[in-house]
Formats: C-alpha cells, structure tokens, sequence
C-alpha cells in the first residue's frame, strides 16, 4: 500500500512538530496538505516537505481527494467544526486536546462517530503512549503490588503562555492527568474538587495558580494532582502510586536528588512538554497511521483514546471548574455511553 495522505490543520508549535514527525520519522503517511489561516506559517512549513500543498481553507483539507487522514492541531475553538467535517467525510482524524472545548459539543462528537458505526476519531492525550506511563498501567495489571489505592500526581510548568486563566489550569493542565487516571485505573472519575492554595507571587495577575485537584473515581481511588503553571523551574510531570504492597513512582528527571533551581537539579530539568514526551508523540503518530491503513477492514482507525475519552474528560473539567468557582466537591454527569451502529 502505498503512503496515505495526511491533511495538517493548523501549524502552530504542535502542528508544526508533527508535520516535522511525519515527514522525518513516521513510516506509511505524507503529508498532503497543510491548513493554516496564517498563510506565512503554512508556506513556510510545508516548504520543508516535499510534494505538500497549502490549501486556505481546512474545510477544503478535509475534502482534498489526496487526503486521507486528518490530524488537527488547531486552536480548541476550532476543533469541532473540523472534527464534524471529518465525519461527514468519513475521514480518520486525530485531534489534539481538548477534543472540543465544552461538554455537549464532545458527546455530540461522540454520538456522531457512533452512529456511523466506525472508529474515526482519536483524541490526543499522548501519555498513554509515553514508555514510563505504560511500564506503571503494566506493573499495576499486573497485579504485582496488589491492589491500587492512590495516585499522587505533578504537573509543574516554567510559566503560562500569554492569556492563561484560572479555569485553564483545569482545562489544559488537568486534563492530561484525567485522561492519565481513566488510563490508568481503568474507570470513570465521579467527582472533581479544585482546592486554592494562596496563589504564588509570580503567576499572572488574577490566576489562581497553584492549584490542587482531588479526583475521586467511581469505585473510590483517590488521585490528587498539584498543578502549578508558573512553578519557575522546568516541565516536571510525576506520578506515584500507592498500592496495596507498595508503591511506584514516574516521572523523575535522571540524576541525583539535590536543590532545584531554574532548569536545575543535580544533572538537567525537563524544560518542556515537547521534550519530556518526545517520544510519546512519536509513537502515538506511528500507532495511529498504523491504524489508519489497518482499518478500511475493520472500521476501526485508532487504537488509540477515542471520541469516548475526549467527551469524559470534558465533563470531568467542566465539573473541576465549577468545583473551582463554587468550592467543594462537584459530582461528574456523564451521559450513556452511545453504542457503536453496524456497519
Ligand atoms: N498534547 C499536548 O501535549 C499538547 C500540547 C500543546 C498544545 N496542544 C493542543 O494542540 C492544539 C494547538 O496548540 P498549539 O500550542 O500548537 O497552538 P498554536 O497557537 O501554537 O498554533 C495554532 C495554529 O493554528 C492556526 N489556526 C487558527 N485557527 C485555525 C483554524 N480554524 N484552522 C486551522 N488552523 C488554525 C493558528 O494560525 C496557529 O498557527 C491545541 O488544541 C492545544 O490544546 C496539545
């Protein structure tokens, strides 16, 4: 079979990054076409690839007869009219978080795909293909340390970029370690708690940063997530799991423990989310072309957190951020899970 072609939609940071992926590292696809509103950016990107158009509008992306698959990395606000398009054209589509940016246009998504009795849609959350998070799901289905009790998490930025507020730290921050406990234990989270801590000096004006979450998941395993976007030092993204017969911890920059100051701890600190999960990304992006070319016989074209997977962790943040302005735990409502047509 020859490589399929793969529509970019938006190259900003991420959407460049994997233009750059495809091109160089990722086996089976191309890149067809590139879709930028900034037509600079896009000519510029798609310079660098060979036989890569730049088309201006995405929807005519989605459509292109060359494409057969869509990754979308554009802004949140963009991405569900471009995941609906996707849809209707029966196109693959991998879209980076959020899937969409509130509850009721995810599950829309979600009920969509459904009712054309295909897997469409993969979502981006790519620690579940990160080695550290998978080597912990293995050890815990193992059953090596018995039962899993608690999950003790970090998510520590250097700084926010421009326009981060309050409810951002929810819905950009948390939402990976949401995707990370419904991975990891395997069950939906019930209920959500943002507690506010007095907010470092440093954030910006009015962010309620840090920030802590208590997740509480529908058989009662307590995860507890410090989110701090303006920590100063590095990328640091950890997680310890307290189990029955032990414990287990992910996440630690190589070296020896000493001071940390900015960008340093004894050896270097992961300075960000591109680095730190360079390799997750690399192979999310080979799993899902893999997937892609497997499923004209399957109907099947991720393996990969889907439209489901999106649309809870939206609900879940929906319910953080009203923990977040009303205080207190706040209960998740999430919708029956749509059951896949026949094809
Ligand atoms: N998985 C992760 O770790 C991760 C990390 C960062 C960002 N993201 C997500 O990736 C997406 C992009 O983030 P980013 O940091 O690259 O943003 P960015 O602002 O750097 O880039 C966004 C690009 O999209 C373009 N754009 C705007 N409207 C568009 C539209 N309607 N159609 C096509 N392109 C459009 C912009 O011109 C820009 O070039 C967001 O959904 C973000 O949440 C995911």
């Amino acid at each position: 079979m020859t490589d399929i072609g793969v529509a970019v939609l938006g190259v900003g940071v991420m959407g460049a990054d994997h233009v750059e992926r495809l091109a160089t590292r990722i086996t089976g696809a191309r890149v067809a076409v590139i879709a930028d509103p900034v037509r600079a950016q896009a000519e510029q990107v798609a310079g660098a690839v060979p036989g890569c158009r730049v088309v201006s509008d995405p929807l005519d992306a989605i459509a292109d007869p060359e494409v057969h698959a869509v990754l979308i990395a554009s802004p949140g606000a963009a991405h569900e009219k471009q995941l609906l398009a996707c849809l209707e054209q029966r196109r693959p589509v991998l879209c980076e978080k959020p899937l969409t940016t509130d509850v009721a246009t995810s599950l829309e998504v979600a009920v969509r795909e459904a009712a054309l009795g295909l897997r469409l849609v993969q979502v981006g959350f790519m620690r579940r293909f990160d080695d550290e998070y998978i080597a912990l799901k293995a050890l815990m289905d193992s059953g090596k340390l018995g039962l899993p009790l608690v999950l003790h998490c970090i998510h520590r930025n250097v700084s926010p970029p421009p326009g981060f507020d309050s409810s951002m730290v929810i819905r950009d921050s948390l939402v990976h370690e949401v995707d990370v406990t419904r991975f990891l234990f395997g069950e939906e989270i019930d209920s959500v708690e943002i507690i506010t801590p007095a907010p470092n000096p440093a954030a910006p004006h009015g962010v309620l940063d840090p920030q802590i979450a208590l997740l509480r998941t529908v058989s009662g395993r307590h995860v507890d997530v410090e989110l701090f976007v303006s920590a100063g030092v590095g990328y640091e993204v950890r997680a310890e799991l307290v189990a029955q017969h032990g414990s287990a911890m992910i996440g630690l920059d190589s070296g020896t423990v000493s001071p940390r100051t900015l960008r340093n701890w004894g050896s270097r600190v992961t300075p960000g989310f591109r680095e730190r999960f360079a390799a997750a990304y690399d192979t999310e992006l080979q799993r899902w072309v893999d997937a892609v070319r497997a499923g004209a016989d399957t109907g099947d074209y991720t393996d990969g957190p889907g439209a489901w997977d999106g649309y809870a962790a939206a609900a879940v943040c929906a319910a953080g951020v009203e923990s977040l302005h009303s205080g207190g735990p706040v209960r998740v409502q999430l919708a029956d899970r749509p059951s896949r047509l026949g094809r």
